[in-house]
């Protein structure tokens, strides 16, 4: 279904990133997977069957997104999706702040990574997909985004998650309107709870419970029903819901 494709995902040394890289893979896309640790991009590459490429990439150095995007295109002579994926760490410290004693640098931590990190991956990438339309494979790309459901919603906590996420739906609705005619869609994906390092191995039993308890289908989701939703977005069936929000929180935000 994604024969030909080359995918880049962001952060994919675990969790979401890790295990869309998976779904791409297992339906034929070449996937470049990265993480600022070329030993972790290395690690979770080879625990993947099929094409993977681990590569090294922080989403916060400008310069070095844009270099990156040149090399995967010289590499692989397109570039055909994008998911943005990579997300600030969970801290606990800025999570649990009240609005009113976010500081700036907070703010600015989470937004480099969640939202300014998309921004550059998508603008790198875009020249490289308008391209595609020119070439024989008469193909622009695909943008997915994951942001969060507190981008929709809002949360009692992590004020500047919410923020840096609520601007990621904003960038994809302005790649789905400005470069639809070059046959670029975007969609963003909203999970909810899903059980990965950052949320569901950092938790307290009473925390994980609560968490559980959120949502219409009383448990947590699973890593794997995010990644089979954006390797299906990524594929022509999805073509014409170019530029929505797709949550998936076992039924607890519905828009
Ligand atoms: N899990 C959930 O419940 C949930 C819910 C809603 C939304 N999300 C979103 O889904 C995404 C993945 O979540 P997750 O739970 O899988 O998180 P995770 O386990 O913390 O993974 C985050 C990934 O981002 C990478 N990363 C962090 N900073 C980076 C940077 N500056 N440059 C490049 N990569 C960077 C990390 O890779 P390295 O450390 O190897 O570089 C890691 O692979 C995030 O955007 C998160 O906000 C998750």
């Amino acid at each position: 279904m994604l024969k030909d494709k080359i995918a880049i995902v962001t952060g994919a040394s675990r969790g979401l990133g890790f295990e869309i890289s998976k779904q791409l893979a297992k339906r034929g896309a070449t996937v470049i997977m990265c993480s600022r640790s070329m030993a972790r991009a290395d690690n979770s590459a080879s625990r993947i069957e099929g094409k993977t490429y681990p590569e090294r990439l922080d989403v916060t150095n400008a310069q070095g997104v844009a270099e990156f995007m040149r090399l995967v295109a010289e590499r692989h002579k397109h570039i055909d999706i994008l998911i943005n994926n990579a997300g600030y760490p969970f801290d606990r410290m800025i999570w649990n702040k009240s609005f009113h004693e976010v500081a700036e640098e907070d703010l600015e931590k989470v937004i480099n990574v969640d939202l300014k990190g998309t921004f550059r991956l998508s603008q790198a990438a875009i020249p490289f997909m308008i391209k595609n339309v020119s070439s024989s494979r008469g193909a622009g790309g695909v943008i997915i985004n994951i942001a969060s459901t507190p981008a929709i919603a809002g949360h009692m906590a992590g004020a500047p998650y919410s923020i840096a996420k609520s601007g990621v739906i904003a960038i994809t609705k302005h790649i789905a309107l400005e470069y639809g005619d070059k046959n670029i869609r975007a969609y963003t994906l909203a999970p909810g709870n899903i059980s990965t390092e950052a949320t569901f191995a950092s938790m307290t039993i009473t925390e994980r419970k609560k968490a559980a308890m959120e949502n219409s289908m009383k448990r947590w989701g699973d890593p794997r029903e995010v990644a089979t939703i954006a390797a299906s977005v990524a594929s022509e069936d999805f073509a014409f819901a170019t530029g929505n929000t797709i949550v998936i929180d076992g039924g607890t935000v519905m828009l």
